[in-house]
C-alpha cells in the first residue's frame, strides 16, 4: 500500500484564508504553478464576497455572459443578459425574438408569487382528525407565520393559506401541512422555511404526532410564469417548417425521452437568465421538471398549435420561483447588474421575462431540428471551441474552425492536423 495516500480530512480547512486554502488544494491535487495562478484570479467577484457566499472557496468560474436581442415582452423592448457555456443558446433566442417582433413579441402573465412550505407529520393513527385539528387553528398559523418576517407582511406578503393533505406513504400515512406564503420580491426559501420550523412544534402539541421535515416544495405550482407569442408563416419560411415545428411538439407531448430533451432546451434558455440574475438554477429546474409530469406522465412544458389565421401560436407555463431580493440576487455585482440591464423592478417581471425566453429557446430549437437539423448552428461555434482545443489560438482559431466546418469533421484530430498544415504554412 502506497505510505503516501491522499488525505480528504483537512483540518481547520474552512478556517484558512482563500490562498492558503488554494495552496493546501495544490499540494493534494499536485496542481502547477501555472494552474494555481488562473484559480487565484477571481476575475469580477470580490474575493470576500465569494467567500461569505458559500463554504471552503477557493476560485471563482466564469460564465461567459451574452445578450438576447430582438425581445418584445409585454410591447417592451428589452435586452436580456444570458449566463452560459453552450453555443448557439444566445443565437437561438435572438432569432426566434426577431421572427416574431413584427407580431408584437410575447405576451406573459403570472399566477402569482405563491411559494409552499411543507410540515411533515408522522406517527399520527387518526389522519383525518389531525388534518381538521390543523385546519382549525388555522387563525394562529397565519399569526406565528406572519410573525416570522413583518417586514414581508409589511410589502403585502405572508401567509395566504393553510391545506392539510393525507399522503399515503410507504408505512402508513403522512399528514403534511402547506404553508402557501406570498414571498413578493423574494424567491421566499428562507421566509417560508423559518415559517415552516417555527410552526412545527405547535402542529406537534395539537395532533400528538411527530415533525419530521419543514423545508420549502420546490414543485413551486402557485407561481406560473407564462408567455405566448405567435409566428407567422412568412416569417419562419412557409406552413412546412409550421408544421414540423408542431409536430416535434406532438412528439414531445407524447414521449418523455423526447420530452426531456425538449424541456432541457427551455431550460438552456431559462436557466442562463435565472444563473445571470443571481437565481437558484436548480430549484427553477426542479420545479420546471417536476411541473411537466403533473399529469402524472412527463410531457412538454409548451404548446404549439395552429391559429385561425394559420399561424404558429407558441405557449410556455411553469414555475418561475425566482426574487430580487436576498442571496447573491443582491449581493453579486454581476447579477445586480444583469437585472440592470433587463430593467427589471418586480420579481413578476423578471419570472416573466424568463418564461418569454424560454419559449424563445424552445421555438428556435424546434425549428432547427425540423429543418436543417441542430448541428448547422451548433457547428461554427462548436467548431472554434474544438479548434482552441487542439491548441489553435488568435487568429488561427477562425481559419481551424472554418476548415472542419468545410470537411464535415469537427474533431479534435482534424483540427490538429489542420493547426499542423497551417502553422507548416506560415
Ligand atoms: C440542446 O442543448 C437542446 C436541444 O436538444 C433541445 C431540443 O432538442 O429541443 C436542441
Amino acid at each position: 500500500m502506497s505510505t503516501d495516500a491522499k488525505n480528504s480530512r483537512i483540518s481547520g480547512f474552512h478556517k484558512d484564508d482563500i490562498p492558503t486554502r488554494l495552496a493546501r488544494v495544490a499540494a493534494f491535487a499536485g496542481l502547477d504553478d501555472e494552474t494555481v495562478q488562473h484559480l487565484a484570479n477571481m476575475g469580477n467577484l470580490d474575493p470576500q464576497l465569494a467567500d461569505r457566499l458559500i463554504e471552503n472557496v477557493v476560485a471563482t468560474l466564469n460564465v461567459p455572459i451574452g445578450i438576447a436581442t430582438n425581445m418584445k415582452v409585454d410591447g417592451e423592448d428589452v435586452l436580456v443578459p444570458m449566463a452560459t457555456e453552450e453555443s448557439s443558446v444566445v443565437a437561438a433566442v435572438c432569432n426566434a425574438a426577431r421572427q416574431c417582433y413584427d407580431q408584437g413579441g410575447f405576451t406573459t402573465s403570472m399566477s402569482g408569487s405563491l411559494m409552499i412550505a411543507q410540515v411533515q407529520l408522522v406517527d399520527v393513527p387518526d389522519a383525518a382528525h389531525a388534518r381538521m385539528r390543523i385546519l382549525e387553528h388555522k387563525a394562529e398559523v397565519k399569526a406565528l407565520c406572519d410573525d416570522c418576517d413583518p417586514l414581508l407582511v409589511k410589502l403585502g406578503g405572508g401567509l395566504q393559506d393553510v391545506e392539510v393533505r393525507i399522503v399515503d406513504a410507504a408505512g402508513g400515512p403522512m399528514v403534511v401541512t402547506h404553508l402557501i406564503v406570498d414571498t413578493r420580491d423574494a424567491m421566499g426559501a428562507n421566509a417560508v422555511n423559518s415559517m415552516a420550523e417555527k410552526l412545527a412544534p405547535h402542529i406537534e402539541s395539537w395532533t400528538g404526532g411527530r415533525v419530521y421535515l419543514r423545508i420549502l416544495s420546490n414543485l413551486a405550482d402557485r407561481r406560473l410564469a407564462r408567455a405566448r407569442a405567435v409566428w407567422t408563416c412568412d416569417a419562419i419560411g412557409g406552413a412546412s417548417v409550421r408544421d414540423g415545428i408542431i409536430s416535434a411538439y406532438r412528439f414531445a407531448a407524447a414521449d418523455p425521452y423526447r420530452a426531456a430533451t425538449h424541456n432541457k432546451g427551455i431550460m438552456n434558455g431559462v436557466s442562463a437568465v435565472v444563473l445571470a440574475t443571481g437565481n437558484d438554477t436548480r430549484a427553477v429546474e426542479a420545479g420546471a421538471h417536476a411541473y411537466a409530469a403533473r399529469k402524472g406522465w412527463y410531457s412538454s412544458l409548451t404548446d404549439w398549435e395552429v391559429t385561425a389565421e394559420g399561424h404558429l401560436a407558441g405557449t410556455l407555463e411553469m414555475p418561475m420561483a425566482v426574487g430580487l431580493v436576498g442571496g447573491a440576487t443582491k449581493l453579486h455585482p454581476t447579477a445586480r447588474a444583469c437585472l440592470k440591464i433587463l430593467g427589471v423592478s418586480t420579481a413578476e417581471r423578471l419570472a416573466r421575462l424568463i418564461a418569454a425566453v424560454g419559449l424563445a429557446q424552445n421555438f428556435s430549437a424546434l425549428k432547427a431540428l425540423a429543418t436543417t437539423g441542430i448541428q448547422k448552428g451548433h457547428m461554427s461555434l462548436h467548431a472554434q471551441n474544438i479548434a482552441m482545443m487542439a491548441g489553435a489560438v488568435g487568429d488561427e482559431i477562425e481559419p481551424v474552425a472554418k476548415a472542419l466546418v468545410a470537411q464535415g469533421a469537427v474533431r479534435v484530430d482534424v483540427a490538429e492536423a489542420e493547426l499542423a498544415r497551417l502553422r507548416g504554412q506560415g
